[in-house]
């Protein structure tokens, strides 16, 4: 049996994927890339926008042409898609087979069982336990995503999300440690930990552990190599985590801190909690003591009531922080969200405009930035071979950034290697190998 999964979004639904895989596996199916050729289809959904969410629908369109000439195949949909419309997605679409939510991956095999007898089902309950099934099934080989901690309780005000994946809850840290340990033993040398807001880890657990103090127990793991986060929110961004980011040597040299807008009066509406004042000077703090720290942050343009001076705000802050790279998205209302309830005021061509301008001027830094490195000697781990070209291998310098390696040698995955930095690409770096450090 032929298992086909599409994962759109956050790297929670990468690490979901995993998890949907790994319940499929145990019934003894094999993942394939071919949908035409698979037996179930998994679509894993992404709400956070509305261009995410209308790609469910033509994907959606796709599978059923597989289904009309195969009726035995099944088309399953997951995710926050799933979690919003639940039973309305099985009586839009009746030929899809599954439905479930962002809490249901713990019940999946029930589910399966189910659509397996013919059945059509939908499941979006809660769950309790969901974050508790072990991992088998991973799709890179050196670099694994954990989740820390589910769910938000931030209620920013264009955000989904504390509707489709519910509350804060933090996984006990045994249970994160014992599946880093476990992944580690099987080659990962590098884990991403995984919250919509891991700032607030260790709220409501029994035991009394904050996230600097997780990050401590898991510099300590025999091994590992590298550690990443993901997200962080400035809000809660403080000296205890810029200090455990200096002092362990694993946690690597880069923070996702999402600023979203450069005016305050936006942040305001957007209920973020913070002035830009107070963003930047958290992170020129944390620059000053990790001077190598490569920054990264989400940006919302034509949020309700940005006017151009605003966003000439957020041009401003961009300047100045100097990020690596930025993700930068339109504003779209969405479903229960408070500010789906303001004015959607600013014109989509505006939008346009002002993301261009925003990616314009970000692309001249990541230039600048990306040439600082030329000359520089840098840590790679090796994921494997380039992309575009066969002959060099690639992987990641401690700051995130793709380098590609020319290599005499033969390089393995896994492989972290002293390179020095040749050239500058616009998205990535080229190398060449100084010193093998070690596997
Ligand atoms: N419209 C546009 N962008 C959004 N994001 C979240 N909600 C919206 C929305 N309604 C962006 C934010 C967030 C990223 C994951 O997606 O920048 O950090
Ligand atoms: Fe959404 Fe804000 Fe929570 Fe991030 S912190 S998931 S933007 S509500």
């Amino acid at each position: 049996m032929k298992l086909f999964i599409k994962t759109f979004g956050c790297q929670m639904n990468e690490y979901d994927s995993e998890r949907i895989a790994a319940v499929f596996e145990e019934r003894g199916y094999f993942l394939t890339e071919n949908v035409e050729s698979a037996d179930f289809a998994v679509i894993n959904t992404c709400s956070v926008r509305e261009k995410p969410y209308h790609k469910v629908e033509s994907e959606l369109g796709r599978l059923k042409k597989i289904k009309l000439k195969n009726p035995n195949f099944k088309i399953a949909v997951c995710g926050c898609v799933a979690q919003q419309d639940g039973e309305k997605f099985l009586e839009r679409f009746d030929y899809v087979d599954l439905v479930f939510g962002t809490s249901a991956i713990s019940r999946l095999h029930s589910l399966i069982d189910l659509v397996e007898q013919g059945e059509r089902i939908c499941d979006t309950n809660e769950g309790e336990d969901e974050l508790t099934i072990p991992v088998f099934s991973r799709s890179k080989q050196v670099s694994a995503f954990v989740t820390i901690m589910k769910g938000c309780d931030n209620f920013c005000s264009y955000c989904i999300v504390p509707y489709v994946r519910g509350r804060e809850k933090s996984r006990k840290p045994s249970e994160i440690l014992d599946e880093i340990k476990y992944l580690v033993d099987n080659g990962v040398k590098e884990v991403t930990l995984l919250g919509q807001n891991v700032n607030s880890y260790g709220k409501g657990l029994d035991e009394k552990i904050n996230f600097p103090q997780l990050l401590y127990l898991v510099n300590d793991i025999n091994g590992l190599e590298r550690i990443r986060f993901v997200t962080s929110h400035p809000k809660d961004f403080d000296d205890e985590l810029i200090f455990a980011m200096r002092d362990l040597h694993k946690v690597c040299e880069y923070l996702h801190l999402p600023l979203q807008a450069g005016s305050n009066k936006i942040l305001k509406l957007m209920n973020r909690k913070y002035t830009y004042e107070e963003y930047k000077e958290k992170v020129f703090k944390a620059k000053e003591l990790i001077p190598s720290l490569a920054l990264s942050s989400d940006f919302i343009v034509g949020f309700p009531g940005e006017e151009d001076d605003d966003f000439e705000q957020t041009l401003k802050a961009i300047s100045e922080i100097k990020y690596e790279s930025i993700f930068a998205f339109k504003y779209s209302p969405r479903p229960k969200t408070k500010a789906s309830s303001f004015d959607d005021n600013v014109s989509d061509e505006e939008k346009s405009r002002r993301l261009n301008e925003l990616l314009n001027l970000q692309s001249k830094i990541t230039e600048k930035i990306n040439k600082s490195y030329v000359g520089k000697i840098q840590e790679v781990l090796i994921e494997g071979k380039s992309k575009k070209d066969e002959n060099q291998f690639s992987g990641r310098n401690r700051q995130n950034k793709v380098v590609n390696i020319l290599s005499n040698h033969k390089l393995n995955i896994g492989d972290i290697v002293k390179v020095e930095i040749v050239e500058a690409k616009k998205n990535s770096l080229l190398a060449k190998v100084l010193e093998y450090v070690g596997r």
